[in-house]
């Protein structure tokens, strides 16, 4: 007779928390036409954006990182020894080993938790959370630290029109744990790769090692593809998740899509007959797409600026490079935020 494996159950889970970073310096879109032929009325209209921040010299996605983790982790009054895992939603670390979770939680001083990278590009900060859930939810882990983090303009072409003025960078973590009631609902996630090339790195590592031509790779970007598809997918992405949750648009105290682009936002909350009561995050307009870190840095100014209560209840929905998305209705956090 073979042993049986003790089974386990957790708990229902929670957003327990949420912390940031937004570095210090703002580029303006009258900076970014210095190197690009373009307009800052264009790039307003077009995108929404009217400025970004950018890291400044030494800051990195794990310093990023480390700096929204620790405040994360402040305002959900827990102890680093309470957190069991770490997820870092990022797709700019610069090395693939070691993953940039280790270096993250050696620096909080987080004593030896799980911990490991996840890359679904702007759609990562959502996949991180609907893992952390379940790992609460099967008893996996009590405490998960999940960061969305990404250093754009690392890897950005800023002689590039088509992507130089899309993109910023930040940091967002949340701590997830267990709850009394169901605060995370299910995930609604999938992926398009026959559009892969629509978001990419290039070249790739091993293209540059084989020309000897050892130039930083960038990211590339179908602007139209990408909008096309995202327009005419997330609208139903957001309403599967509403109903995986049994959640109505008229329930909702907040809608916070990834901030890619307004107008593309615009079209969602058009499609899924949003009320004009419910508020839609529009962080964009001074962040810009800061990519695995727009999701919670987006939730943390409506929180931020009273737009949206605490406790409440909100529809997250990221998606991006992949192609890929996940969405899923959330309770946002009860605890003071720490910008
Ligand atoms: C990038 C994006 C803003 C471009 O907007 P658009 O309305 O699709 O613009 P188009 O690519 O159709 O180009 C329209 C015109 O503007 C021009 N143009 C492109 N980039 C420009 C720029 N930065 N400044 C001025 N003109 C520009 C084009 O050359 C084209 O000119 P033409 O009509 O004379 O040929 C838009 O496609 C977008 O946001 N896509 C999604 C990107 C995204 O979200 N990426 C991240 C996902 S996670």
């Amino acid at each position: 007779m073979t042993a049986e494996i003790t089974p386990t159950t957790g708990s229902h889970s929670a957003i327990l928390s949420l912390g940031v970073y937004r570095p210090e310096r703002v580029v303006t879109n009258e900076e970014v036409c210095k190197t690009i032929d373009s307009t800052d009325e264009w790039i307003r209209t077009r995108s929404g954006i009217r400025s970004r921040r950018f890291a400044g010299p030494g800051e990195t996605s794990v310093t990023m990182a480390t700096s929204a983790g620790r405040k994360a982790i402040a305002a959900s009054g827990l102890d680093t020894e309470q957190i069991d895992c770490i997820i870092m939603a990022t797709s700019s670390h610069y090395n693939q080993t070691p993953q940039a979770a280790t270096l993250v939680a050696d620096a909080l001083g987080l004593p030896g938790p799980g911990s490991f990278d996840l890359s679904a590009g702007c759609a990562g900060f959502c996949h991180g959370l609907a893992v952390a859930a379940d790992l609460v939810r099967a008893g996996s882990s009590r405490h998960v630290l999940v960061i969305g983090v990404d250093h754009m303009s690392v890897g950005l072409d800023m002689t590039d029109r088509t992507s130089a003025f899309i993109f910023g960078d930040g940091a967002g973590a949340v701590v997830v744990g267990p709850s009394d009631t169901p605060k995370i609902g299910p995930v609604v996630w999938g992926s398009d790769g026959g559009q892969a090339n629509a978001i990419r790195q290039e070249p790739s590592w091993m293209d540059i090692v084989n020309s000897g031509d050892y130039e930083r790779p960038s990211l590339r970007m179908e602007g139209q593809s990408v909008f096309r598809w995202a327009a005419f997918t997330i609208g139903k992405v957001a309403k599967d998740a509403l109903d995986a949750s049994g959640v109505g648009v008229e329930d909702l105290d907040a809608f916070v899509p990834h901030q890619a682009n307004q107008r593309i936002n615009e079209l969602i909350v058009r499609g899924l007959k949003l009320p004009e009561t419910v508020p839609v995050a529009d962080d964009i307009i001074e962040t810009a797409n800061t990519s695995a870190a727009s999701v919670p840095l987006a939730m943390e100014k409506m929180l931020r600026e009273g737009q949206a209560p605490a406790g409440g209840l909100a529809l997250l929905v990221g998606f991006g490079a992949g192609l890929s998305y996940a969405g899923q209705v959330v309770r946002l956090p009860e605890a003071p935020v720490e910008s």
